[in-house]
């Protein structure tokens, strides 16, 4: 049933084509929850005659907007170690010494899964308000089969809490927990596989991720995961390339991983990877920036192999309390060097690409969700360019608003 006409806006559709797929003088119908029509104007078929008319004063509207990485759940904060960063000491330092990652383990595994939900809400909340429709909610804080599921129910009771896509990544092997200290390739058999089986059948994951890190897992434990994750059919991708060069990239990019995430050290042979199995590069501006990296991801490289570039928020307590995605894109311009359509494409079409849902969203196309952003500005480059400024006018989310 048509539902709504918008009309008398600028339509940044994101497909590919013209810069940011922009069409001027179209219109747009929503029907049951998608986009049902999209074409000029004055060619509206009658069948919409009935629709509910809506005009957007000549405003712009895009896909609503997609957080393809993040860790919004967990318990306590990290400010202190933000302090102890400002007084001299380093991310992996402090990693190493037990705190880090392993600190939000402790505050996670107190916090009940109910403490948890509130704890996310506020972040969550922040992120719809900037036209957020999707988020990717990793584990990762619990480092035990009871809490990493914990976690993800947390993440499944925020996407029915809130009109938001709620896209779940077991995420156990973040960090090794204390209790197997020494023991990785232990945890990764008692913990991480079994727990992922269960997430599995319990509904809870998506997809499985890891940290291939130094201060984490070997490319060699990662492989063990990532055969797991396909004896169950999950799609995989992977932390690769943040503070050292494993070739984690390429590792994930040869199990057909969906993206490879943050990428700062990221070399040629690791971008050839990823262009020939088509694995997005997600680049995370906002770790970048708190950890006050100076190598930056190889943007022209994956630009000139054809990789999809998509960037979140990586909203976490650590390396990234982030949780706008609109700063975001202006530090994915200011401080890596995308263009403003790149940095759009990446938090739409290519976000959509990297949590595997290009079919349903990311463009706005016949046939998808009907999921849109409708702005207080007129040029598209507008969205990247203010900081801390939110121009959304209205979030569109199927038949809610
Ligand atoms: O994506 N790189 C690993 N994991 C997170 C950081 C987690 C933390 O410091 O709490 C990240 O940056
Ligand atoms: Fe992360």
């Amino acid at each position: 049933m048509p539902t709504k006409l918008l009309v008398n806006m600028r339509l940044a559709t994101m497909c590919e084509g013209n810069p940011y797929g922009l069409l001027e003088d179209h219109a747009v119908g929503i029907d049951d929850g998608h986009i049902g029509f999209v074409g000029p104007e004055s060619e509206v078929p009658s069948s919409w005659n009935d629709a509910a008319r809506e005009d957007l004063g000549g405003r712009l509207v895009t896909p609503a907007l997609i957080d393809c990485h993040t860790h919004i759940v967990f318990g306590g904060n990290r400010a202190r170690e933000f302090e102890m960063r400002l007084e001299g000491a380093g991310y992996e330092e402090i990693a190493r010494a037990g705190g880090g990652i392993v600190s939000t383990m402790s505050a996670t595994r107190e916090a009940s899964e109910d403490a948890l939900v509130e704890a996310a809400l506020p972040r969550l909340d922040a992120m719809i308000a900037e036209g957020v429709a999707t988020i990717e909610i990793k584990s990762g804080y619990g480092l035990s089969i009871e809490h990493e599921l914990k976690m993800l129910r947390a993440a499944r009771r925020l996407g029915e809490m809130r009109p938001v896509r709620v896209v779940t990544s077991w995420l156990a092997a973040h960090a090794l927990p204390p209790e197997f200290k020494g023991r990785a390739d232990d945890y990764i058999s008692e913990v991480v596989l079994p727990g992922m089986t269960q997430a599995k059948a319990d509904g809870l994951a998506d997809a499985v991720d890891g940290f291939c890190e130094g201060i984490a897992f070997s490319p060699e434990q990662i492989e063990r995961v990532f055969e797991h994750a396909r004896k169950l059919g999950l799609p995989v991708k992977l932390h690769a390339e943040q503070l050292s060069i494993l070739g984690g990239a390429a590792l994930a990019a040869q199990h057909q991983a969906m993206s490879a995430d943050h990428l700062e050290y990221l070399d040629a042979d690791g971008v050839d990877a990823m262009a020939k199995h088509g694995t997005v590069a997600v680049l995370l501006p906002g770790a970048f920036y708190t950890l006050r990296e100076t190598q930056a991801p190889p943007v022209q490289l994956l630009r000139d192999a054809g990789v999809p570039i998509a960037i979140a928020t990586d909203c976490n307590p650590g390396s990234s309390p982030l949780a706008s995605l609109l700063l975001t894109m202006n530090m994915a311009c200011t401080l890596f060097r995308m263009t403003p359509e790149e940095a759009l494409a990446g938090v739409t079409r290519n976000a959509a690409r990297a949590l595997g849902i290009g079919r349903q969203a990311g463009t706005i196309e016949e046939g998808k969700a009907a999921e849109l952003a409708i702005w207080n500005v007129t040029e598209p480059a507008e969205l990247a360019y203010r900081i801390g400024f939110n121009p959304l006018h209205q979030r569109i989310f199927g038949d809610l608003v």
